[in-house]
């Protein structure tokens, strides 16, 4: 049986990590989002983004994730470098969606191709998920597109285990695709040897 929860699950948090600043969703994060994002190459393993992604509708999906924020149901956070200050340029994203009565969150996240291989999403991952749990939170988890290699080795590296496979679960364009669960626990964060 889980803990009962420790603190409310609001707000939106400002993390610092080594290298990153993660911060709330401005409204001028638009052209990055909507740049970053809708690319195919990083659109392609994301639900929902269009390739090419017009700003005005970046801007629209940032409102609803502030809004979402706003009402405790987990935060979107830009993803930018630490050295770069409070302004710094947005990299990419990472989110907890918030599901209060199980105390569970989902993990979602995406970076711009330019930076992928630096570690830089397993640093963000890792830091948002030690506030998930460190706001009560008893489980999160994420799914992933099939084949994704990299999303599965971020979620493997900061602690996930595989927990299951959902077949022809997402529609893609004119295809079904599978799609990998994965999760831990609050009792099994932080993970002992990462
Ligand atoms: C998934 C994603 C966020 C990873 O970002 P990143 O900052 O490059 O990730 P990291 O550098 O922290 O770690 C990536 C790991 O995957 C590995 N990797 C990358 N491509 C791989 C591939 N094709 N096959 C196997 N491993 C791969 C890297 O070597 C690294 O592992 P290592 O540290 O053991 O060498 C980024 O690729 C992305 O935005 N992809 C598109 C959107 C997406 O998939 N979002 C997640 C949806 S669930």
């Amino acid at each position: 049986m889980s803990s009962p929860t420790k603190a409310p699950l609001s707000g939106t948090p400002l993390l610092r990590t080594p290298r990153l600043l993660l911060r709330g969703l401005r409204p001028s994060d638009a052209p990055a989002v909507a740049e970053g994002s809708g690319d195919i190459r990083v659109a392609q393993f994301l639900t929902d983004v269009p390739t090419p992604y017009p700003v005005e509708m970046a801007a629209q999906w940032i409102m609803r994730r502030i809004e979402r924020g706003a009402i405790g149901r987990g935060p979107t956070l830009a993803i930018t470098l630490v050295d770069e200050g409070p302004y710094g340029h947005t990299l990419g994203t990472v989110a907890l969606r918030i599901h209060k009565r199980d105390q569970r969150a989902e993990l979602g996240y995406w970076l711009c191709a330019d930076a992928w291989g630096q570690g830089i999403a397993t640093e963000a991952t890792h830091a948002l998920t030690t506030w998930g749990f460190g706001t009560g939170l008893a489980k999160i988890y994420a799914r992933v597109i099939a084949g994704n290699a990299a999303s599965v080795r971020v979620l493997t590296k900061i602690g996930m285990r595989q927990e299951g496979l959902l077949r022809n679960h997402l529609r893609k364009g004119n295809k079904l695709l599978d799609v990998l669960e994965f999760g831990v626990l609050a009792s099994e964060w932080p993970p002992r040897d990462k």
